[in-house]
């Protein structure tokens, strides 16, 4: 079956435990999404990618699996689901799951099983190896860490062995190079496409083939050691053309989330006759302010995040499609990041504006249309992220309480899990009792109501983009351009199709910015569409965090200087 055309398209992210809550326990469920598909496609997006809503006890929320084939009982069931798949077909939304195979729960049945024995059918599903031997003491097979939980090797008395965990210890990765578990992937696959669902964002797809060797890292920085051999492996490719086989079968679509890959690899995956991906969750744009994650912490640079951009805008043009985002469940909010708190409606707006009119698919994470920033909670207990915990329980253990805090505060993924701010009401009118996790205590000004109300909200503006997006064959299709790539406090960029040209300029300074037009440019012929501030822009002048939409139509321009030399 033909795959839809997604390039046209933009997609609401739900990380569901904290969307909404529908039945009242304080932890969002389908009933609250059904609820609110209205509000979503309200905002002009086409559908809806949700993170994982299985069974899963929740190590690491949803990403630890124990049954691929059913839904969280804290968030319904399966004919829960079926209705808000329909309801959001009916309303033109498309619904995208979460595949997370590289890795289960340590309680799904497979793995239950498989550490039983060394010959049970299961035995072979997931990654066992010998402990390696040191005199008497006992060894795992390799130096591997594991990126949230110490090392990546857990031993298990009943097999005399160690399971592999790329992740937390309760997330043992699976074998991929077993054929019956790559049977079992596609099973899944057919159980989500038969029901309905038009396609899967398919979690760290580029660490599923490893090396086979497994042979020792180089321990210079611990989370990455072992990773050139688990991730884009010898196999990957061969594994995810079995997969595209199943998605082609029912014309579904393929996201891959591909962390530290870069682009020239992207490719491989991106194009060709046989491309195995539709589009990529790459990661370069989200370290402008750290090194590799956001536990290095570094001052924002403009400069860095430009490259990023660009680097990933030219390198696809004409072969492949980007997929664009600034916020997902894995990292702080943008504002908090890129922009600032202090001018936090500008800056969210001048975000939007700067990465919605690039090429390619926008992705929209719950809360970032209304500009939610980051939590600071008083102590580490009251954070719920397992790789939050591990991190400030291993890391700069020497630095005093206050100041291993403040780095959570600004790198932990918690903070764009707090829950859904929709009003000013008691927990931020996600749920009339107290929620599973805390809620910001900003919700009383940031608050998707109170948005609603105000035309130069955050919120509307999403809506002006998405809706200008979708409008425009030059945004949509146009050629993309960097203008000024060395500015610290500017990013313009340019797209044009045909005589069409916009330019979008958007300020990343707390000060009033001068610019000048680049080379080939003309005030004369140019109409602002869109600025983020109320009233006309002024032109060469922009107010702190100020994003103009600029647009000169070469064609009407030529044709009125033609009719003024005829009189
Ligand atoms: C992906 C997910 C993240 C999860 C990890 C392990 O990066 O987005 O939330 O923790 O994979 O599954
Ligand atoms: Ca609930």
């Amino acid at each position: 079956m033909e795959l839809f055309d997604f390039r046209r398209m933009s997609f609401y992210q739900i990380w569901i435990r904290s969307f909404a809550d529908g039945n009242g326990d304080g932890i969002g469920d389908l009933y609250g999404v059904y609820d609110k598909l209205d509000y979503i496609a309200s905002l002009g997006v086409d559908g809806i990618w949700f993170s994982p809503i299985y069974p899963s006890p929740n190590a690491d929320y949803g990403y630890d699996i124990s049954n691929y084939r059913d839904i969280h009982p804290d968030y319904g069931t399966l004919e829960d689901f079926r209705r808000v798949l329909d309801r959001a077909h009916a309303l033109g939304l498309r619904v995208i799951m979460d595949l997370v195979i590289n890795h289960t729960s340590d309680e799904h049945p497979w793995f239950l099983e498989s550490r039983k024995s060394r010959d049970n059918p299961y035995s072979d599903y997931y990654i066992w190896r010998d402990p390696k031997w040191k005199g008497e003491s006992r060894l795992p097979p390799n130096n591997w860490y594991s990126q949230f939980e110490g090392l990546a090797w857990e031993y298990c008395p009943e097999r005399a062995q160690y399971y592999l965990h790329v992740f937390a210890k309760k997330q043992p990765d699976l074998n991929m190079d077993n054929p019956r578990v790559r049977e079992e992937v596609k099973g899944i696959m057919r159980f989500w496409l038969d029901m309905g669902v038009d396609g899967f964002r398919e979690d760290v797809i580029t660490y599923i083939s490893k090396h086979p060797q497994l042979p020792d890292g180089i321990p210079f920085l611990p989370v990455i050691n072992g990773q050139p051999y688990y991730k884009d492996g010898p196999n990957l490719l061969t594994y995810l053309r079995e997969f595209r086989a199943v998605a082609k079968e029912y014309g579904a679509l393929q996201i891959g989330e591909a962390p530290m890959t870069p682009v020239g690899t992207a490719l491989t995956y991106l194009t060709g006759e046989d491309r195995v991906l539709d589009m990529m969750i790459q990661f370069d744009h989200m370290t402008a302010d750290c090194f590799l994650t956001e536990y290095l912490h570094h001052p924002f640079s403009l400069r860095k995040l430009k490259r990023a951009f660009s680097r990933w805008q030219n390198a696809l043009a004409g072969k492949a499609w980007n997929a664009l985002y600034l916020e997902n469940h894995d990292h702080p909010r943008v504002i908090s990041r890129y922009g600032s708190e202090e001018f936090r409606r500008e800056s969210g707006t001048a975000l939007a504006a700067a990465y919605l009119f690039q090429r390619g698919t926008p992705f929209i994470y719950q809360g970032q249309e209304l500009g939610m920033t980051n939590i600071r909670l008083g102590s580490i207990e009251e954070y719920q992220d397992v790789a939050t915990i591990n991190t400030y329980h291993s890391f700069r253990r020497r630095q005093s309480e206050e100041k291993r805090l403040r780095h959570v505060h600004i790198a932990s993924r918690d903070s764009a899990r707090t829950p859904m701010q929709w009003d000013a009401s008691e927990n931020a009118g996600f749920s009339p009792v107290r929620p599973w996790f805390a809620v910001n205590p900003n919700y009383r000004e940031i608050n998707a109501e109170a948005e609603e109300a105000d035309p130069q909200s955050i919120l509307s503006f999403y809506r002006r983009c998405l809706r200008l997006r979708k409008e425009s064959d030059t945004l949509l299709w146009g050629e993309y351009r960097e203008y000024f790539p060395l500015h610290r406090h500017l990013y313009v960029y340019e797209r044009s199709r045909g005589s069409e040209r916009i330019l979008i300029v958007c300020s990343f300074s707390k000060t009033e910015q001068t610019w000048q037009l680049p080379g080939g440019y003309a005030w004369e012929g140019c109409s602002p569409v869109l600025c983020n501030y109320p009233g006309e822009p002024t032109l060469g002048r922009l107010r702190p965090y100020e994003a103009q939409v600029l647009r000169w139509d070469g064609a009407a321009g030529e044709g009125a200087k033609r009719d003024h030399e005829r009189e």
